[in-house]
């Protein structure tokens, strides 16, 4: 096949053919809605860093929810503001059946209970240190850190949680969490793995949101290294075999090249977390009028999919969605 024979460009002539032959697809499903929650009684307050995206106080979800579900959207993934003075060294809070966390998962299962309801599990919003486990001696310690871990997953679950998702990366955790989850009855609560997960700089905003940056030191010792992609394979191979149901890549658009490694080897579902630094990027080249925010969105958001991810967390789902929404 030659030119002038064939002609790649008669697969473009207009919106119709262009349309047919397009290879990767999105859906309002496939995109997991972060939620950042805090304490207090009507507050919606946008994060200075990631501009139009708020926290809320649980009285103030409802709409915010509403919003969601008539756009299809189908999941959300929680985070929770934690007072400064409920932080310890131990993960106390995260383990309150009343705290945040635990309100918010039995309110939004009440009032939405067909919302598929994910949670994030790390201790770094509960931690003194602003860690994701246990610290001792300068050190975050493996295992001890696993079984916190897998206690708040357990917690999640009792509280109503789908699925949790540990976004933690100490090694053996799904493990823990699985057997912890199966030991108390809850084998039908699933794990989203934060597999691949990188140590970035992407993650500034998020953490400005939680107020959850580490005290001393950075997350180098239990993150991955972004150069590596074979320790994403093997990271993910590790979670399977400990039962994960859905793997995942994070950050988004810097690691395309691991999305498509992870989705190529395993036949698990594969999300991908467009994280708040890409966010932030994105709003901040479009408020000054150097990108058209809605399209670099989709194309970013469409790049997951040709990379090969099933599901992708992204502060643009319900934006997204709704633009998915009103071409169809
Ligand atoms: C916490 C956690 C982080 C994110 C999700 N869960 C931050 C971190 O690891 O420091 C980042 C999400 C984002 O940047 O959008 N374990």
């Amino acid at each position: 096949m030659r030119f002038p024979d064939s002609r790649l460009r008669r697969r473009r002539k207009n919106d119709a053919i262009r349309s047919m032959v397009r290879e990767s697809h999105l859906r309002p499903e496939d995109f997991i809605a972060p939620l950042f929650i805090v304490e207090g009684e009507g507050v919606k307050n946008e994060i200075p860093s990631m501009p139009d995206y708020f926290r809320y106080s649980l009285d103030m979800l409802k709409a915010e929810l509403d919003e969601l579900v008539e756009a299809g959207i189908r999941s959300v993934l929680l985070f929770v503001k934690v007072p400064e003075e409920l932080k310890d060294n131990k993960g106390t809070e995260a383990l309150n059946e009343e705290g945040l966390m635990q309100r918010s998962i039995r309110y939004i299962k009440k009032e939405f209970p067909d919302l598929y309801v994910m949670t994030d599990v790390a201790l770094d919003p509960y931690s003194s240190y602003g860690h994701d486990g246990i610290v001792k001696d300068g050190e975050i310690v493996n295992d001890l850190s696993s079984q916190v871990l897998a206690a708040m997953a357990l917690s999640h679950a009792r509280a109503g949680a789908d699925m949790v998702a540990p976004s933690d990366m100490m090694d053996g955790r799904i493990g823990a969490i699985r057997k912890e989850l199966d030991q108390y009855g809850y084998e039908n609560t699933g794990i989203m793995s934060y597999s691949a997960k990188y140590a970035s700089a992407y993650y500034g905003p998020f953490r400005d949101a939680l107020d959850s940056a580490p005290g001393f030191g950075d997350k180098k010792a239990y993150q991955m290294d972004p150069a590596n992609v074979k320790e994403a394979i093997l990271e993910t191979q590790f979670d399977i075999d400990e039962g994960a149901d859905i793997v995942m890549v994070k950050p988004g658009l810097p690691y395309l090249d691991v999305v498509r490694a992870v989705s190529r080897k395993f036949d698990v579902p594969v999300s991908v977390y467009h994280v708040s630094g890409e966010y932030a990027m994105l709003k901040a080249a479009a408020e000054k009028g150097w990108l058209n925010e809605e399209e670099v969105m989709m194309e970013s958001l469409t790049a997951f999919k040709r990379a090969g991810a099933d599901l992708i967390a992204t502060y643009f789902a319900k934006d997204a969605a709704r633009i998915l929404n009103n071409r169809s």
